[in-house]
């Protein structure tokens, strides 16, 4: 297999660099994926540097231990849900770490992996699952799933201003069981709408975050990632899309301050103590040289935390 097909990292350089990696050092990629920026920070923390790899996709794990195993025991992968990073972690006597990376979302080769039917650009089952082992599929979703629900998923995970529009679109066309299909009903419910992005990309995007209940692995494994990293060690997260970075965002500043009381609470009660320091008061996010190169960076931001 041939470096070029790989899914091509983002923000590499800035995420090694923010991690702070350093030879002898111990890190977790809770998205390991093709294992690129595994293997950056492989070769960053050379000699004596190790790194735990955590993905969902068996298929994904697979390519990446393939592509890793010049490294040896300074690799492990493990195929599972990142938010069982502290179980897996512990188990594994991985604990504590310099750094953990959350590269959020999906890579390049599983939305061109015509199987799963992530992309609107294909004819394909309508599968969207990260863990092919997990039950609810998209297809359940779409097919099976109240229009009132269908339609708050559409906006609240795609934040499709026509979600209801397209919600009755897609359950007076039920039977669908094709991505295409599924891509045509929409484009045809929104037609006389002017649109930046393609018609369909929204609502793809809302039904992958709810098949792989995105934003609440998100929510759990933020805190279990800090609760495994040693003092001074980093914590980097990029994401792709505003819910995403919004959730960290609002991590980060709660475990950052002093007190976390709402806001109408007029004297402290919570006796909050400050678990990370935020490094980067504003995201990083890539260069106009890599957005070039790499049109699926354009929407990338980073963030890091340190642990305190
Ligand atoms: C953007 S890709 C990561 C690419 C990787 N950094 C690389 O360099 O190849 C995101 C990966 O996260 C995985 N993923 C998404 N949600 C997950 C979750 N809750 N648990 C584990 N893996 C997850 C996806 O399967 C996908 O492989």
């Amino acid at each position: 297999m041939t470096q070029n097909i790989y899914h091509k990292p983002v923000l590499v350089p800035e995420t090694l660099e923010g991690l702070d990696v350093q030879p002898g050092g111990r890190y977790i990629d809770g998205t390991l994926g093709e294992g690129g920026h595994s293997e950056a920070i492989l070769l960053s923390s050379n000699p004596g540097g190790q790194v735990l790899g955590i993905d969902a996709d068996h298929e994904a794990v697979h390519i990446a231990k393939n592509r890793l195993e010049k490294f040896d025991d300074a690799f492990i992968a493990i195929n599972d849900k990142f938010s069982q990073m502290r179980n897996i972690a512990s188990e594994l006597n991985f604990i504590p770490v310099h750094g953990v990376l959350l590269d959020l979302g999906i890579s390049s080769l599983q939305l061109d992996y015509e199987k799963k039917g992530f992309s609107f650009k294909h004819s394909a089952p309508l599968d969207m699952r990260f863990n092919s082992e997990q039950d609810i599929t998209a297809n359940q979703i779409i097919n099976t799933y109240p229009v009132e629900l269908l339609s708050d998923i559409i906006f609240k995970y795609g934040e499709e201003p026509f979600s209801r529009r397209i919600a009755r679109a897609i359950v007076k066309n039920r039977p669908i069981n094709d991505s295409s299909k599924l891509a045509q009903i929409i484009v045809e419910a929104v037609k006389h709408r002017i649109r930046r992005h393609h018609p369909a990309t929204q609502t793809f995007q809302a039904i992958r975050i709810a098949v792989n209940n995105e934003l609440q692995e998100l929510e759990s494994t933020l805190k279990q990632a800090i609760s495994v990293i040693g003092l001074g060690g980093k914590l980097a997260v990029i994401s792709y899309h505003s819910l995403e970075d919004r959730i960290v965002k609002k991590f980060f500043q709660e475990q950052s301050s002093k007190c976390i009381c709402a806001i109408e609470i007029m004297e402290c009660i919570c006796d909050h103590s400050p678990t990370i320091q935020i490094i980067t008061k504003k995201p990083i996010t890539p260069t106009n040289q890599e957005k070039t190169l790499n049109s699926r960076s354009r929407s990338a931001k980073l963030r890091i935390a340190e642990r305190i």
